[in-house]
């Protein structure tokens, strides 16, 4: 039987604990799971694309069938060269659906085989995104709510290490 692989893409400028909740809902419905950590030519970011794959292979080292690449191109080109089934997206609430909506079918046109499929993050992941993280890490404030370990070491230091 064929080995089902689902891409898991986003900019992921942190990577928060409502990604991690969506990965770990991705990695117990397809045999693999990868999150492909893009590239957003439309973003300026506030890591590099090596800190945040870094940040979010150590945010999932606990899951065996996830694995984490970072890349740069057109995403559906991508899920076809993996070999990929389907694309995974978090809906968090209604306003999401747009964009959403608009993406899934920009990528249906490109490669027609690959399903999104889109999965619903707990109701306590609500209202946590990358931004709201960015501007409340921006401006001093406590993140320890919002990120995984691993992204609160980077941004806001462990003892011993220094932040990003
Ligand atoms: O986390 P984000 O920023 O909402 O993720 C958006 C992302 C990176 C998945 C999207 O911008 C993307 O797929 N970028 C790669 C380029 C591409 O294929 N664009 C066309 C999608 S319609």
């Amino acid at each position: 039987m064929s080995v089902r692989l689902a891409l898991y893409p986003g900019s992921f400028d942190p990577f928060t604990l409502g990604h991690l909740d969506i990965v770990e809902r991705a990695s117990r419905v397809f045999d693999r799971v990868e999150v492909t950590v893009a590239e957003n030519t439309s973003k300026k970011t506030l890591l590099s694309l090596e800190d945040r794959r870094r940040l979010v292979t150590e945010s999932t080292s606990h899951l065996d069938n996830v694995d984490v690449r970072s890349f740069t191109g057109l995403l559906a080109e991508y899920a076809v060269s993996r070999g990929a089934c389907a694309l995974v997206r978090g809906l968090r609430q209604v306003s999401d659906f747009e964009y959403e909506f608009r993406m899934a079918f920009a990528n249906r046109r490109l490669a027609p085989d690959i399903e999104t499929v889109f999965l619903m993050t707990s109701e306590q992941y609500a209202l946590v995104s990358s931004s709201i993280v960015r501007e409340i890490h921006h401006w001093g404030g406590d993140i320890s709510s919002f990120v995984p370990p691993p992204v609160l070491g980077a941004l806001c230091g462990t003892p011993g290490s220094d932040p990003i």
